[in-house]
C-alpha cells in the first residue's frame, strides 16, 4: 500500500466494477482487505512470466471472496477497514455516497486464530429512472467542477436552506435566488457544490422517509453564451434538461418546441406535458407574424415548464444566466408566478429584441388558473453587471447584452421579494487552502510564497488557481518539506504577471496542435460548431473530423472548453477566448475570418 487512502481507492474500484457488472447478467464475488503483500512479475522471461500478488492479505482476500459466494453477497471486506474506507477525509467525494458497508457478522477464516467481523460492500441502488425513484438528477453536461469548496460554508448553507425549504409542501409556488459576483469569484463552483449537497440530502431523505416529503428533482443547466442569441435559446436547454431529469423522452437534438411537428413525430417520443398542449402547439405554429408567434411560444414554454414542475418539486439551477435571452427570461418570470395570481397577472410587458431588431411587446400570458400549482425553486448565477471582465473587449455581443438581462433578473428577484446573494472574495485562509490543493497535497507553503499568492489573488479563487498553475514550474520542495519559490526566482525580483499573461502562459503550455485548434475556434467566437471549426482548421492544416473530435475532448479535459447542452462547444470562460483571440496577429485573424 503506497498511498494512505488505498482502502478507499480499493473500495471505489470494487464499486465501479460492481456498477459495470450490475447491468450484465454476470455474477462475481470479491474480497477486500488491506495490508502488505508481495507483488511483481514472477517467472522466467522466455518461458512463463506473470504479474502476481502473494502474502497473507492476499489469502485473506481470497477467503473473503469465497465466503462472499457462500453468503450470496458480492463484495465482502474486513470490518476493520471500515474506518479507513469511510473516513472523514473523503466525505465530500461524490463516490462516497455511492456505496456503504453493511455488517455481515463474524466468521472464522481458514488460517486465522480468531473470528473476524466482516462487512458487505453494498452499492446504493438507483431504482429505475430518475423520475420514478424520486431520486435526483443533475445535468452532467453542466460543466461540473466537483473540486473541494473552501471559505463558502455560510453561502452554501444559505443556498441549501433556500433550496430545501417547503419540501414538505410540493404545492408551494415558485421562488428565486440570484447569486451575483464577478467572473472567477466562484459562482459555478458554489452551484456545483449546492447540487452535490442536495443530491446527498436527497439520497438520505429517500432512504429515511420515502413518500413523506419527497426530495426535489435537481437540475443544473449552464446557459451557453452565444454571439448571436436566438430567441428562447435558454429555454431549449432548460426544457431539455427538465425532461431528461423527469424521465420523459426527448426528441431530436435539442428540445425546440418551435421545430416540433407533432404529426411527423412518433407518439412515444413525445413527452406527456407537451402532448397535452398539442392543439396550441399546432395553432402557434400557424401564426405568421414573428412577434405574435414568439409570444405564442413564450406562453407555450411557460405552460409546459409549469406542467413539468407541477409533478414534482424541482430545483432548477441556472449557471451563467446572463447569457439567457429576453424571451427565456419572460418564460421564467411567468413560470414563477403563483397559480392563484395567474389569471389576472399582467405578467409581461417586457421588451423583446428580435433578431431583426424589431421591438415588440408581448401579450399577457393567459394561464389556466386551475393548473396545478407547482414548486419551482430557481437558483440563478449571473456575473455582476459592473464586472468589467478580465480582458476588456466590448466587441462581444454577449458583453453588451448581459447587463440588461442581469437587471431583468434583478427586477424579477425584487418583485418576488427574493434574496440576492452577492459573492465577495474569499478570506485568506480559504485562498491558502485553494492554493495548497492546487500546488501540493502534503507540503507546507513557505511564507513568501503564501504572501505572493495572497497578494496577487485578492481573494478571487480563479486568480488563485491561475497563479498556482503558473507557479507550478517555479517552485521546489526543500528537504524540510516546505515548498518554496525556485532558486531562479526571488519574490523581490518577481513581477507579478497580469491575469491576462497568466492565462496566456496556461494556454502556451498545451501542445501546439491543440493551441492551433483554440486559435481557430477563437475566431469563430466564444461558442462554435464542430463542423465550422473543421473547415477553419482545414485551411491551416489537413485534419479529419475524428482527429478534431479527439482534440476537442482533450481540450475539454484541460477545462479550456466545454460541450453545451445543445451539443456545440464553447470556451470554458469568455476570457480564454479573448486571450487566444488577442494573441493572433491581425493578419492571421483576417485570413481566418475570411475562411468563415
Ligand atoms: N470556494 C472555492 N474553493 C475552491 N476553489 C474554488 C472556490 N471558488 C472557486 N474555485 C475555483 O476557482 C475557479 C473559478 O471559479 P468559478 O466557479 O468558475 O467562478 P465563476 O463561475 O464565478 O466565474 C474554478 O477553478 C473553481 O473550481
Ligand atoms: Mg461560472
Amino acid at each position: 500500500p503506497s498511498s494512505p487512502d488505498h482502502p478507499r481507492r480499493c473500495a471505489v474500484i470494487a464499486h465501479r466494477v460492481l456498477a459495470i457488472l450490475a447491468s450484465d447478467a454476470f455474477t462475481f464475488t470479491a474480497g477486500v482487505t488491506t495490508g502488505s503483500a508481495f507483488c511483481g512479475i514472477i517467472g522466467q522471461p522466455d518461458r512463463r512470466c506473470e504479474y502476481t500478488v502473494m502474502g497473507d492479505v492476499v489469502n485473506t482476500a481470497a477467503r473473503l471472496a469465497g465466503l462472499a459466494a457462500k453468503k450470496e453477497i458480492q463484495v465482502a471486506c474486513l470490518a476493520s477497514i471500515e474506518a479507513e474506507v469511510l473516513g472523514n477525509s473523503w466525505q465530500n467525494n461524490p463516490e462516497a455516497k455511492a456505496f456503504r458497508l453493511v455488517p455481515a457478522g463474524k466468521v472464522m477464516l481458514k488460517g486465522k486464530a480468531e473470528e473476524v467481523a466482516v462487512c458487505e460492500l453494498v452499492l446504493i441502488q438507483e431504482t429505475g429512472g430518475p423520475a420514478s425513484s424520486g431520486a435526483l438528477y443533475t445535468s452532467m453536461r453542466a460543466g461540473a467542477t466537483t473540486r473541494e469548496l473552501y471559505g463558502r460554508d455560510r453561502e452554501l448553507a444559505e443556498l441549501v436552506q433556500f433550496a430545501m425549504r417547503d419540501t414538505a409542501s410540493p404545492l408551494a409556488c415558485g421562488s428565486m435566488l440570484l447569486v451575483v459576483g464577478g467572473s472567477g469569484i466562484g459562482k459555478s463552483a458554489l452551484l456545483a457544490s449546492l447540487c452535490g449537497v442536495l443530491e446527498e440530502t436527497a439520497g438520505k431523505m429517500g432512504e429515511v422517509s420515502r413518500g413523506q416529503s419527497l426530495p426535489p428533482v435537481v437540475v443544473r443547466v449552464h446557459i451557453s453564451s452565444n454571439d448571436y442569441p436566438e430567441p428562447l435559446h435558454a429555454c431549449h436547454d432548460i426544457l431539455d434538461a427538465l425532461l431528461e431529469a423527469h424521465g420523459e423522452p426527448r426528441w431530436g437534438v435539442s428540445c425546440k418546441l418551435e421545430d416540433l411537428d407533432l404529426r411527423r413525430t412518433p407518439t412515444r417520443t413525445i413527452p406527456v406535458p407537451i402532448g397535452e398542449h398539442a392543439v396550441e402547439l399546432a395553432e402557434v405554429g400557424k401564426i405568421q407574424a414573428p412577434a405574435g408567434r414568439l409570444a405564442g411560444y413564450v406562453e407555450l414554454y411557460t405552460k409546459v415548464i409549469r406542467a413539468i414542475c407541477a409533478r414534482k418539486r424541482t430545483v432548477l439551477v441556472l449557471d451563467d444566466a446572463h447569457h439567457a435571452d429576453y424571451s427565456s427570461i419572460c418564460v421564467l418570470h411567468a413560470v414563477l408566478q403563483p397559480a392563484k395570481n395567474v389569471k389576472d397577472a399582467q405578467l409581461l410587458a417586457r421588451k423583446q429584441t428580435l433578431k431583426n431588431k424589431l421591438r415588440v411587446r408581448l401579450s399577457t400570458i393567459r394561464l389556466d388558473p386551475s393548473t396545478t400549482p407547482h414548486g419551482l425553486c430557481l437558483v440563478c448565477a449571473v456575473n455582476s453587471a459592473e464586472d468589467p471582465g478580465i480582458v476588456s473587449d466590448t466587441e462581444s455581443t454577449s458583453a453588451i447584452l448581459s447587463p440588461s438581462i442581469i437587471s431583468e433578473l434583478q427586477d424579477i428577484a425584487e418583485e418576488m421579494q427574493s434574496n440576492v446573494m452577492s459573492l465577495e472574495p474569499v478570506d485568506d485562509g480559504a485562498v491558502l487552502l485553494i492554493a495548497q490543493a492546487a500546488l501540493t497535497s502534503t507540503c507546507r507553503l513557505a511564507k513568501d510564497l503564501r504572501a505572493l499568492i495572497l497578494n496577487f489573488s485578492q481573494g478571487i479563487p480563479l486568480y488563485v488557481t491561475e497563479i498556482c498553475m503558473w507557479l507550478r514550474n517555479r517552485v521546489k520542495i526543500d528537504s524540510d518539506g516546505i515548498m518554496r519559490l525556485g532558486s531562479t526566482v526571488s519574490v523581490g525580483g518577481l513581477v507579478p504577471p497580469s491575469v491576462h499573461s497568466l492565462v496566456q502562459t496556461h494556454i502556451d503550455n498545451i501542445p501546439a496542435d491543440l493551441q492551433l485548434l483554440l486559435r481557430c475556434a477563437s475566431v469563430i467566437g466564444t461558442a462554435f460548431e464542430e463542423a465550422l471549426l473543421l473547415e477553419v482548421v482545414q485551411q491551416e492544416i489537413p485534419t479529419t473530423a475524428g482527429t478534431l473530435q479527439q482534440h476537442l475532448h482533450r481540450l475539454r479535459e484541460l477545462q479550456l472548453i466545454t460541450l453545451t447542452q445543445g451539443g456545440h462547444w464553447e470556451f470554458q470562460r469568455a476570457m480564454y477566448q479573448q486571450v487566444v483571440y488577442q494573441s493572433l496577429l491581425y493578419k492571421q485573424r483576417r485570413a481566418m475570418h475570411r475562411a468563415i
